[in-house]
This record gives structure tokens, sequence and C-alpha cells, in this order.
């Protein structure tokens, strides 16, 4: 059998988490489970509350968290409904949340998921099996304009525009339909079989599905959600493996922890910004050399945690 995912930092989150018997968790990403059955075990007496807008996911999981059915609720939802669904379920604050964001590996190898070049598949790109909008849409529909924007500020790719332009003359008559086909698109531009057309290919790719999943304002939003369901005392723990999403977190945490944003000459504050989180970690902490030998997963993945100082 397959591994559906192997945990990033299991430990690294853990201890970042702090649980404590008697208090409420969210696991954003649930994915395998492997991070909340860690927290499961580390820590009978929790209530934890495991988000995933992805069906499989929930599926395989409930089966692995079978034995946490008293302590653990699985959600089938977007994280950006944190508040909504915890509100359903009258928690009004948690004590902890771990966002360990992207794909499961488990999505990455399914080949019918369509997120790989080197599988070949119907374009989907979709998370969310229930969305409407898939990399299918996404290619056969966007402008070249909207095309190039997706894959220059997605993944910094230089020949964005080329590639656009070659994607745009590459449906003119059908529709691109599959990885494989895009794929070859992009080699028009980039060319195949060195280095540099392969990272082309992943960057494109990872691109599109950054826009189909609109990853980017999802996350924003959810972090500003989970900041202010924070207890005082509570932890935010996020891990990314992509350089825009880790500047998110940065940028969030960094402006929580400043509070007042008035100008140094101001004698009095009139802005209101109240500093909500106490910074755990200034730098990201990353993998240690021993995860990396046994999982290359966790090569780019940035943990960073901070702490909630302040009320609602
Ligand atoms: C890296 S995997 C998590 C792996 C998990 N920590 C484990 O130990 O197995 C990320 C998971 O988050 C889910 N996900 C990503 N973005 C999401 C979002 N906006 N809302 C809900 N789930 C999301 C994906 O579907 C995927 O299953």
């Amino acid at each position: 059998m397959s591994i559906y995912h192997v945990p990033v930092m299991q430990n690294e989150c853990l201890e970042a988490l702090q649980l404590r018997t008697g208090a409420v968790y969210v696991d954003a990403t649930l994915g395998g489970a492997g991070h909340s059955q860690a927290m499961l075990k580390a820590c009978p007496g929790i209530k934890l509350y495991c988000f995933d807008q992805d069906m499989d996911a929930i599926r395989h999981s409930s089966d692995v968290l079978k034995d946490f059915s008293d302590s653990a609720e699985l959600i089938q939802a977007n994280f950006s409904a944190l508040r909504t669904e915890l509100a359903l379920r009258r928690v009004a604050g948690i004590d902890g949340i771990l966002f360990d964001l992207g794909l499961s590996s488990h999505q990455i190898d399914e080949t019918e998921r369509g997120f790989s070049f080197d599988r070949d598949a119907t374009l989907d790109m979709r998370m969310d099996q229930e969305q409407e909008y898939s990399a299918l849409e996404a290619v056969n529909q966007l402008e070249v304009g909207e095309l190039a924007k997706v894959i220059r500020s997605y993944s910094d790719e230089l020949h964005a525009l080329r590639i656009a332009k070659a994607i745009v003359a590459g449906r003119q008559d059908t529709q691109i339909r599959t990885t494989r086909e895009l794929a070859s698109i992009i080699e028009t531009v980039v060319g195949s079989g060195t280095k540099e057309s392969l990272k082309s290919k992943v960057r494109v790719f990872q691109a599109i599905r950054i826009h189909v999943n609109q990853e980017l304002q999802v996350l924003e939003q959810a972090l500003e959600d989970a900041i202010h369901l924070l207890n005082p005392g509570g932890r935010i723990v996020v891990m990314s493996y992509h350089s825009l999403e880790d500047r998110i977190v940065k940028n969030i945490f960094r402006d929580a922890a400043q509070g007042c944003k008035c100008p140094p000459k101001m004698i009095q504050c009139n802005c209101d910004a109240k500093q909500r989180l106490k910074l755990i970690t200034r730098r990201p902490i990353e993998a240690s050399a021993n995860e990396l030998a046994i999982n290359n997963r966790a090569r780019s993945a940035k943990l960073r945690v901070a702490e909630k100082i302040w009320g609602k």
C-alpha cells in the first residue's frame, strides 16, 4: 500500500503547539491526518477540529482517526470558512491551530487529479472536487494577458508571456485537454530534457494550481481569522512550501506583532492598532538534515510560530 503523506516537521509542530489536556485545537489542513494523529496521541485529552477541502483526504483520514472519534471532528471545508464552521459548532475560541499548506503527496501522486505534468491526465488541479473551476477552464479560457499574469506572479517564470502566447495558439483549433498536451506546449518555448526546462514546467503547473485554488487569497483571510479566534496564550503554527506563501505568513505575523502603526513623531497613538501576537520564531524553522535525508518533500518547508497575547 502506498503511503498517503509523510508529515513534515512533526516533532517541531507538536512542540510549537504546546498541547494541553482539555484545550481546543484546529488542524486546518488535515491531509492524511499525520499531524492530527500525532497531536491526538501526544495529548489524548484535547478536542481537535480537522479541516480539509478535499473529499478524498476526509474519507482517508476518517479511517486513520477512527479510534479518536470522541476527540476529533472532521470538517470538509475550505479553511476560509474557519470562523463560520467553528461558530456552527459553538466554538468561540481555540488554543492552537496548525496550517500545513499546499498539496499532500497523495494528491500529487493520484494521476487523475491532474496536478503533475509527468503523469498524463485531464487538466484538473482542484483541491476541492466540488469546485467548478478547474485547470481545464483556466488554460482554455483565460486571455493571454491574464494567463501571463498568473504565470509571472505565482512563479517568477521568465518566459511567462511567451508561454501564455503559446498556450493561446495551442488552443486555437481544439481545447488543450491534458497535462501532457500542456507540458508539450510549454516545451515549445523552454525546450525539453534540460534542468531549466523541467523547472519551467514545474513553475507553470504550480502557478496554474495556485490560481485555480485561489491559494494565496484564501490564506491571508484565514490567517487573520485564525489570529482572531485564538485565545490568549494560543499558538498559530504555519508551514509553507512556496516563497509567496511564506511572505504572506511573515507579513501577517509581523503586522499583528507590531501593534501601533503611528509615525514615531506622534505623541499619542490614534491608530488604535493593538499588538495581538508575540513572534516565537523570528526566522522560519527548517527541516533537520536527518529529516531531509528521508523526506525530500521537507526541503522547501518553512515553519513559523506566533502566540496570541491579547483578547478577542
Ligand atoms: C500538505 S497537506 C497536509 C498534510 C497533513 N498535515 C498530514 O500530516 O498528512 C495539505 C492538505 O491541505 C489541504 N488544503 C490546502 N488548502 C486548503 C484550504 N484552503 N482549505 C482546506 N484544505 C486545504 C489539501 O487538500 C491537503 O490535503
